[in-house]
C-alpha cells in the first residue's frame, strides 16, 4: 500500500506511521510527504527518513483548486492509495476529496464530536472534562467530521497540565495511527 502523508508541523505523527512502515509492522510505504509549511519540522524528518517531501506554499498558487490539482497529479503519479493526514491544517476541498474518496484519513486529538477544530487539547482542557481521547476518521468536506475509524480515550487527572495532557494525548496517538491505518488496509486491500 502506498501511503502519502500530509503535515503542516513537527510531524511526530508522521514519523510514527514511517516507523511502522520501517519495522514492517505495516504493510506500506510512504511514497510521499507533502508539507504545506516550508520550513517546517516535518521536512527534516522526510529528508532523514529519505522520503521524497513536496513542499509548497499555497499562496504562491492562485487557488486552492489550483495547488490541490497539482497535488493530485504527484499523488496519482506515485500511485498513492491512502491519503493520512497528520497535522495538515487546511480544509481539503473538492479536487483533492473527489479523487481520494475514502481513501483518506485524519487523526484528531479529542474524541470526536466533542471538540472539533481548532486546539482540541486547550478545548477539553479548559471545558474540565476527566476523559478526552483521539480520533481516527475518514475525510469528508467538515471540519473533523467523517465516519469515525478508531477512538481511544484519555483520561486527565486532577493535577494534569495541559502540556502533560498533550504528552498522553501525542502517546496515543503514536499507537493509534499505525493501528488504524493497519485496519484500513486489511478491510480494503484484503490483505
Ligand atoms: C496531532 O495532535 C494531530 O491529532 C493533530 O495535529 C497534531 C499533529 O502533531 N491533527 P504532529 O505534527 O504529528 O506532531
Amino acid at each position: 500500500t502506498n501511503i502519502a502523508v500530509f503535515a503542516s508541523g513537527n510531524g511526530s505523527n508522521f514519523q510514527a506511521v514511517a516507523d511502522a512502515c520501517g519495522k514492517k509492522e505495516l504493510d506500506a510505504q510512504i511514497v510521499l510527504a507533502v508539507c504545506d509549511k516550508p520550513g517546517a519540522y516535518v521536512e527534516k524528518r522526510a529528508e532523514k527518513a529519505q522520503i521524497p517531501l513536496f513542499s509548497f506554499s499555497p499562496k504562491s498558487y492562485e487557488s486552492k483548486q489550483a495547488f490541490e490539482q497539482e497535488l493530485v497529479e504527484k499523488l496519482k503519479e506515485k500511485q498513492v492509495d491512502l491519503i493520512v493526514l497528520a497535522g495538515y491544517m487546511r480544509l481539503i476541498g473538492p479536487t483533492l476529496l473527489q479523487e481520494f474518496e475514502g481513501r483518506m484519513m485524519n487523526i484528531h486529538p479529542s474524541l470526536l464530536p466533542a471538540f472539533p477544530g481548532l486546539d482540541a487539547i486547550g478545548q477539553a482542557f479548559d471545558a474540565k472534562v476527566k476523559v478526552t481521547g483521539v480520533t481516527v476518521h475518514l475525510v469528508d468536506a467538515g471540519m473533523d467530521t467523517g465516519p469515525i475509524l478508531a477512538q481511544e480515550p484519555v483520561r486527565i487527572d486532577e493535577a494534569d497540565t495541559q502540556e502533560e495532557i498533550e504528552k498522553k494525548i501525542r502517546n496515543v496517538e503514536h499507537q493509534l495511527y499505525p493501528a488504524a491505518i493497519k485496519q484500513w488496509i486489511t478491510t480494503t486491500q484484503g490483505v
